[in-house]
């Protein structure tokens, strides 16, 4: 056999190739065990004591999740997206200042409006996609951490990873990167600098709308990555291993997955484009995207599978729209394999940032035609009136 190293396609759809020593079972066994039998001199022969710190379920997905990112870096598994975005927060120390991208997931916003005052944080919304601002809102000595999410919910502005790593190093700031939409199918934010990258599992990772879980990859296994570790296994915030089994075995579909997602996108983007009943299309892979340039560049395959459509005639005609879609489903989250639509205001509540007229579309691997006639159809019918 040609002595080569894998491609991360071949190392996800076999999910590492790891044969099972003790059964030789080619799927990747479940290991549900809470605890481990100690030696009689009070010693583990594997060294995991635990599940709550330690589960060779969870381990093998971590280790396939590292595998994908790339690096030679660490993994570890949380419960969800929120417990491992938290997790990253929460081992910072009171009074570290943080920079945190303005267009963000909604749910990490608000966690840190509402916790991380209490936890002595120093949070700072800024606009990562601009380099200027971000030099401008950097504290020397101060700034802990810039946390980026490229592309960002629901705008899906794009951050210049590179541009951003150089800058946040040279005055000592650690970069995380929420790499959820993206993924590491498009996207490997190690090979652009960055130190941590976040992921919600429960969108493309498992991509199949039934497990919740998250992961924090670190680039070095360092003081700050062993707090993040304690902090999981202290807080109880790792996932349980029928969780970590279900999210191998969605890896390994992963990047089909991704990659019929971004080009079905890519197609509805372009078709709905100067649509007469929209007042815009966001999507980087759009030409006129202001930061299609950079995702061209930091990128690879593909552009993501989300996109959002602005109503022309307000948030009154987006909700007229949703009303009538009936391939796509009406719900929350994103990166499953059936294409979903939100009015994402009505779902973050009244102090969303997000326009009214803005309805987040996540694309699954559905038929593309189906898809582009039910929006088109969607969009002629809840239109009717519009714009008043
Ligand atoms: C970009 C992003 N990060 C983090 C999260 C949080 O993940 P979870 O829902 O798994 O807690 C989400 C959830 O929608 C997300 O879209």
């Amino acid at each position: 056999m040609e002595d080569r190293p894998m491609s991360p396609e071949t190392l996800a759809a076999q999910a590492l190739g790891e044969v099972d020593p003790v059964t030789g079972a080619l799927a990747p066994v479940i290991n549900l065990t809470t605890n481990y039998e100690q030696r009689p001199d009070g010693s583990y022969p594997q060294g995991r004591v635990y599940t709550r710190a330690d589960n060779p379920t969870s381990e093998h997905a971590e280790r396939l999740l590292a595998a994908l990112e790339g690096g030679g870096c660490a993994c570890a598994l949380f419960g969800s997206g929120m417990a491992a975005a938290t997790a990253v927060f929460q081992s910072l120390l009171p009074g570290d200042h943080v920079l945190v991208s303005r267009v963000l997931y909604w749910g990490v916003r608000k966690w840190l409006a509402e916790f991380a005052l209490s936890w002595g944080l120093d949070v700072e919304f800024t606009d990562t996609s601009d380099l200027g601002t971000v030099a401008a809102a950097i504290r020397p000595g101060r700034t802990r951490l810039l946390w980026v999410e490229t592309p960002a919910n629901p705008m899906w502005e794009i951050t210049d990873l590179a541009a951003v790593c150089e800058l946040a190093h040279a005055a000592g700031v650690r970069v995380a990167v929420d790499n959820t939409v993206a993924t590491p199918v498009h996207t490997r934010p190690f090979e652009h600098g960055a130190d941590l990258v976040v992921h919600s599992a429960s969108k493309y990772l498992n991509g199949h709308g039934d497990v919740l879980a998250g992961a924090v990859l670190s680039a070095r296994r360092d003081p700050f990555w062993e707090r993040i570790r304690s902090w999981r296994r202290n807080a109880g915030a790792m996932p349980g291993p029928f969780e970590a089994w279900l999210l191998q075995r969605g890896m390994r579909t992963l990047f089909l997955r991704v990659h019929r997602a971004s080009q079905t996108a890519l197609a509805i983007a372009t078709h709905l484009h100067q649509h007469p009943a929209l007042a815009a299309v966001l999507y980087p892979g759009l030409p006129d995207h202001p930061g299609h340039a950079i995702a061209a560049r930091q990128m690879d395959g593909g552009f993501g599978g989300m996109l959002s459509i602005r109503l022309a005639g307000g948030g009154g005609h987006a909700r007229a729209v949703l009303r009538e879609v009936g391939v796509f489903k009406r719900a929350t989250s994103l990166g499953g394999v059936e294409s979903l639509v939100e009015h994402r205001r009505g779902s973050e509540g009244p102090s969303s940032p997000v326009p009214d007229d803005l309805l987040r579309i996540s694309v699954g691997i559905e038929a593309p035609a189906d898809l582009i006639a039910d929006l088109e159809a969607a969009l002629w019918k809840g239109s009717k009136g519009w714009p008043r």
